[in-house]
């Protein structure tokens, strides 16, 4: 009977928490306790339509906030007003929102505003410095203080909300959401059987050149942090004229400003245009190395055995001394002699491609699942 359902609102609008939330959501759709009512901002659009569609997973309604080169506080007033109206019409039992974006926090908020209970899916993540990840550390700290229930992934990110006074009893350790997206991936590619094709933007990688991957686009790296990312490539292009340097570039305005700047005019460079989900899977499993400052490269790299460099100076998804995962900041100097030893040392390259997964089992959306209906049934009328 529909007036037995909860209504769940699932609300995300930039690529990752797509990516993250999409294994999620197929799990919801499957219980018959729950009608989920999946809201898409529009925070992003052509990399949200992307890797939606590499789930065959379609938003039920889209706030499209996005405009080009968008304030963080004008981003923030389109998001509170237009998911206000949401909440209005959809009415949920909770919302469901994920990690650390503007649509994260302003969703939590725009519940909060209304007395509608929030779940946050990959809670408890910190760096403890509030510029470094900017502004990502406030909008998770702020997710919290607004959640009634708590997903973490990980044992520390459980800690980290015990150390800010969240309720134990509120905190489930899950797994991270994003291993389940990729296993899902790399099963499809598995089963297709899918490589580009000649006349694709990655049809110059169909021969057997080494790869090294790039992706950037954190605002507290914009300016001579990434100019510094940015020429640390064009010299290890340069020294290394037998490997191809690969960089999805993200749609940012600033981000394509510095790296076509820099890095058009090389032969060994392929700039190309940010991939859908299926696509940047393989590229993974393609390359040899990858740089990243993105959060869930950081998490999908070492359970695919790929050694990652994080081009940032502070991470709240510290993998352990012995990982595939090294810091190596936006210090010119410090990206090119990693690399370099990567390219050079068999043996220590093989010591960082063991393949481990510390973020997460692949079955963390059947936990979430599982907790959230239960929380549904029994807690959410002490709530209200
Ligand atoms: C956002 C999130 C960041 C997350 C990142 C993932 C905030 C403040 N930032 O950063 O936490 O790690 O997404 O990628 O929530 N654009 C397009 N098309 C797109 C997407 C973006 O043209 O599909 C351009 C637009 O000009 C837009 C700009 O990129 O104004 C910036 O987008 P925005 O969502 O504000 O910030 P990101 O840097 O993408
Ligand atoms: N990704 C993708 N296409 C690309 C680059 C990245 O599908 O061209 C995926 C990647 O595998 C990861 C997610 O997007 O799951 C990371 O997104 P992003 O770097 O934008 O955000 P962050 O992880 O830093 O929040």
């Amino acid at each position: 009977m529909m007036s037995d359902l909860f209504v769940v609102s699932m609300v995300f609008g930039t690529r990752p928490e797509a990516i993250k939330m999409a294994p999620l959501a197929a799990k919801l759709r499957e219980n018959s306790n729950i009608k989920l009512h999946i809201c898409s901002t529009g925070q992003h659009r052509e990399m949200l339509t992307q890797v939606l569609d590499a789930f065959d997973l379609q938003a039920d309604e889209d706030l499209d906030v996005m405009t080009s080169g968008q304030t963080l506080n004008g981003l923030s007033q389109l998001l509170l007003t237009r998911l206000d109206r949401s909440f209005e019409q959809t009415k949920p039992d909770i919302v469901l929102v994920h990690g650390d974006t503007t649509t994260s926090f302003m969703a939590a908020f725009a519940a909060f505003n209304r007395r509608i209970p929030v779940a946050h899916v990959e809670a408890g993540l910190r760096t403890g410095n509030i510029h470094s990840p900017w502004p990502e550390e406030a909008n998770r700290a702020l997710t919290a203080v607004l959640a009634n229930l708590h997903f973490a992934p990980t044992e520390r990110d459980r800690n980290n909300l015990l150390e800010e006074g969240v309720d134990p009893s509120q905190i489930e350790v899950t797994g991270n959401t994003v291993i389940d997206a990729l296993l899902l991936m790399r099963d499809k590619l598995t089963r297709s059987g899918w490589t580009p094709d000649v006349a694709s933007p990655l049809g110059p990688l169909n021969n057997d050149r080494r790869v090294v991957l790039i992706t950037g686009h954190r605002r507290e790296s914009f300016g001579d942090g990434f100019h510094r990312i940015c020429t640390a490539i064009a010299d290890l292009a340069d020294r290394n004229p037998d490997v191809m340097f690969v960089y999805p570039v993200h749609l940012n305005p600033v981000v394509q400003e510095a790296v076509y700047g820099v890095l058009d005019d090389k032969p060994n460079v392929l700039l190309v245009p940010p991939q859908g989900y299926l696509e940047f899977v393989w590229l993974m499993n393609r390359a040899s190395i990858i740089l990243t400052d993105s959060g869930g490269v950081q998490e999908e790299a070492p359970a695919l055995g790929r050694p990652v460099l994080v081009l940032r100076d502070v991470t709240e998804r510290p993998s352990g001394a012995d990982s595939a995962s090294m810091m190596v900041g936006t210090d010119h100097a410090k990206i090119v002699s990693a690399v370099q030893k990567l390219l050079d040392d068999p043996d220590y390259y093989r010591e960082k491609s063991q393949t481990r997964s510390p973020f997460g089992d692949g079955h963390a959306s059947e936990r979430i699942e599982k907790r959230l209906n239960a929380w549904l049934a029994r807690d959410r009328r002490s709530v209200a």
